[in-house]
């Protein structure tokens, strides 16, 4: 196996290309220690799962990304701060709260088809990909239509600085000022008139003294880049797979009820972020490896997510895969476990359930452009071209 002990695993470049063999050292060795970033590494499936399960050691308090400042955001809080803030809106997001939303989620994608199905080709992640996340969760938080291709625009710049400190640059703090001042006129206005959404939920804690004006901020842009810029690459990392391997989509379209293990395939294909860290708050030993107090460990996904122990020929989509018995990590696990797990696992079925049923022989025009980032992994553009169809519209009114 080539050696990557050179590799700085914070720099975006090193994500460049194919990832695998870098993916697979990483994963043998477990835990590592490199120097170049100067960050302990947990890279194999175990490994990743004893750190996320253990807060107690491996807190997030001092940030989950590394070598930045932490915001106070919940993602950043643990024990009671973090159940506290967690269980103010988690009833918003469990299994049947989600399923709710289904019908909207598919009529949402729907017209998003409508917007393309004439032409027959369309730049997949532009027309639908990244558009269907940031409806929903612009929708639960509350942010009016006539905002959300600002807000969209602003958090896939403020997405950049999560590739650590000389990322963040000014047009990255630019984005997220101009989030803020959206944000602040629509916090003022749930004061005045609460609504049914997430903002109104903490305007209220707000004025409980429950949270300040920049828990409130924060909470908010965590939720806008987990719900915008994740589930986005697995729709469209599916359908590169699956214009890849026509077969596969053959097997969906002849049995549908297979979509639903396909989407969770995806989520393990895929793999959207790359990592999330933790701080040691003590000496301790990690599968043999002495880690200091105050040193920091990163969780490495797509190593975990491809470990060969527990995934069996972890390099192919398998649509038939058993992952109820080992269980995907891209969410994380243990008491951060993603909050919108329920959420975008509809968004994918959905939407692949509609894209098969409405552009079956969809096909890729050229290689897709991949994002270039240590943080999260994905497809910038992906054109696609397709058989035209009509309009749901059209359709109905015939
Ligand atoms: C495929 C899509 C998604 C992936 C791969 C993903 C991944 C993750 C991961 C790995 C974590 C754990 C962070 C940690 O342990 O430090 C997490 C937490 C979180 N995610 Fe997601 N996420 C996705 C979708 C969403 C959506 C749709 C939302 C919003 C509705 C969301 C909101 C959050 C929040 C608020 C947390 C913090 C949870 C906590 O700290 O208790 N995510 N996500």
């Amino acid at each position: 196996m080539p050696d990557f002990s050179h590799l700085d695993l914070l720099d975006p470049k090193t994500f460049d290309g194919d990832t695998r063999p870098l993916m697979d050292w990483l994963c043998e060795k477990g835990v590592y220690y490199d120097p170049n970033s100067d960050m302990w590494v947990a890279a194999s499936y175990d490994a990743l799962v004893a750190v996320a399960k253990d807060p107690e050691t491996f807190h997030s308090e001092e940030g989950n990304v590394p070598k930045l400042p932490n915001d106070p955001s919940f993602i950043n809080l643990d024990g009671k701060k973090h159940r506290t803030r967690r269980g103010l809106i988690k009833h918003l997001f469990t299994r049947p709260a989600v399923a709710k939303l289904e019908d909207h989620i598919r009529d949402a994608v729907d017209k998003l088809i409508d917007d393309v199905i004439e032409q027959g080709e369309c730049e997949f992640v532009d027309a639908l990909a990244a558009k269907l996340p940031i409806q929903i969760i612009t929708e639960m938080t509350g942010i009016p239509p006539e905002y959300r291709e600002e807000v969209h625009r602003a958090m896939d710049v403020f997405m950049l600085g999560g590739n650590g400190p000389d990322h963040v640059t000014e047009e990255v703090n630019e984005a997220f000022i101009n989030f803020g001042f959206i944000h602040m006129m629509l916090a003022d206005e749930r004061r005045e008139n609460p609504q049914d959404d997430l903002l109104s939920i903490w305007v209220q804690a707000m004025d409980k003294g429950e949270m300040t004006e920049d828990d409130v901020l924060f909470e908010h842009t965590m939720m806008m880049i987990g719900g915008s810029e994740t589930t986005r690459n697995v729709v469209s990392g599916a359908v590169q797979v699956l214009a890849e391997r026509p077969e596969l989509r053959e097997a969906l379209l002849a049995d549908p009820s297979l979509i639903e293990n396909a989407a969770e395939e995806a989520i393990r294909w895929v793999t959207p972020f790359i990592r999330m860290s933790r701080t040691a708050t003590k000496d301790t030993v990690l599968m043999g490896h002495e880690i200091k107090k105050g040193e920091e460990i990163m969780m490495v996904y797509p190593a975990a997510n491809f470990d060969p122990t527990k995934f069996e020929e972890p390099y192919t989509f398998d649509i038939h895969r058993d992952l109820k018995s080992t269980k995907v990590l891209s969410f994380g696990f243990g008491t951060h476990f993603c909050i919108g797990a329920f959420l975008a696992r509809l968004e994918v079925k959905v939407a692949l359930e509609q894209l098969l049923k409405r552009i079956p022989d969809w096909e890729l025009v050229g290689a897709p452009e991949r994002v270039s980032s240590s943080f999260v992994r994905g497809i910038k553009s992906m054109p696609i071209r397709f058989t035209p169809g009509e309009r749901l519209g059209a359709v109905a009114a015939k």
